[in-house]
């Protein structure tokens, strides 16, 4: 049984539409724990448009589950994550313009970078995963520059629409795990996955985390609506 590591960037968000301080990242982190989270990713981006620096130091001290940070591959993140010392870092690549990641780290492409960035992390003791396609190139790298796990994207397997399309991205899915496997790699996957979709993924043998974000977020507004409501009907009720 794969552990659940609950992404609680886009909490984050919805803060930042207003750079008030609500909602916040850190109470979600928290009722994420109560729901059965086994982790608690978070990406600093860059240009900081929904995680804050602070939000990353105050969840290091409150967090009791897996806190796994998510950043791209230099040097200022590097520092950061050197200070403050998640239980793991995942690699991942980093466009200002995108709104979301993408694709996959090109660790091929980018061998040495990252390599160094991983030696840096792993000597004071994080534990270091790469967000990659699920391509035997990319693992290969994975594996050559000495990280414990990979993550796989499995985005193309979310956005597919149709079922033969889902169908094909899976079996690639499936393939490039195995392979992970066999390289004595432990096995990530995430992005785009939905309550409607993640059953599949979950069922891969040897699956061990999967990192979900966006849907569980939306299920929040949408399941915690009703309540809101009601409070709020309740004070202006005079
Ligand atoms: N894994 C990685 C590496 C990501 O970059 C993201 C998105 O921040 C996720 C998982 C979660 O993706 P989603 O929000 O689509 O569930």
């Amino acid at each position: 049984m794969p552990a659940l590591g609950v992404n609680i960037d886009h909490v984050a968000t919805v803060r930042q539409a207003r750079l008030t301080f609500e909602p916040d990242p850190v109470w979600a982190a928290v009722l994420a724990e109560l729901g059965g989270a086994d982790g608690i990713t978070l990406h600093l981006r860059e240009d900081r448009r929904h995680i804050q620096d602070h939000d990353l130091y105050t969840m290091k001290k409150t967090v009791q589950v897996k806190l796994n940070l998510e950043m791209a591959a230099e040097e200022e993140m590097t520092a950061i994550a050197l200070e403050v010392r998640p239980d793991q870092v995942s690699l991942v690549p980093e466009k200002r313009e995108e709104l979301t990641t993408e694709g996959g780290l090109d660790v091929v492409a980018n061998l040495e970078r990252v390599e160094q960035c991983v030696h840096q992390l792993q000597q004071v003791g994080i534990e270091v995963s790469l967000f990659i396609d699920p391509d035997v190139e990319q693992i290969a790298a994975a594996k050559q520059v000495g990280v414990h796990a990979v993550e796989l994207h499995t985005g193309r397997y979310a956005d597919a629409t149709s079922a033969d399309e889902q169908q094909k991205e899976y079996d690639v899915i499936v393939k490039a795990s195995e392979f992970t496997v066999a390289q004595g790699l432990k096995l990530h996957m995430g992005h785009g996955l939905t309550y409607r979709n993640v059953s599949k993924i979950a069922a891969i043998p040897d699956v061990c985390e999967l990192n979900i974000g966006h849907s569980i977020v939306s299920r929040a507004v949408l399941v915690g609506m009703e309540q809101a409501v009601r409070e709020m009907k309740a004070l202006v009720t005079v």
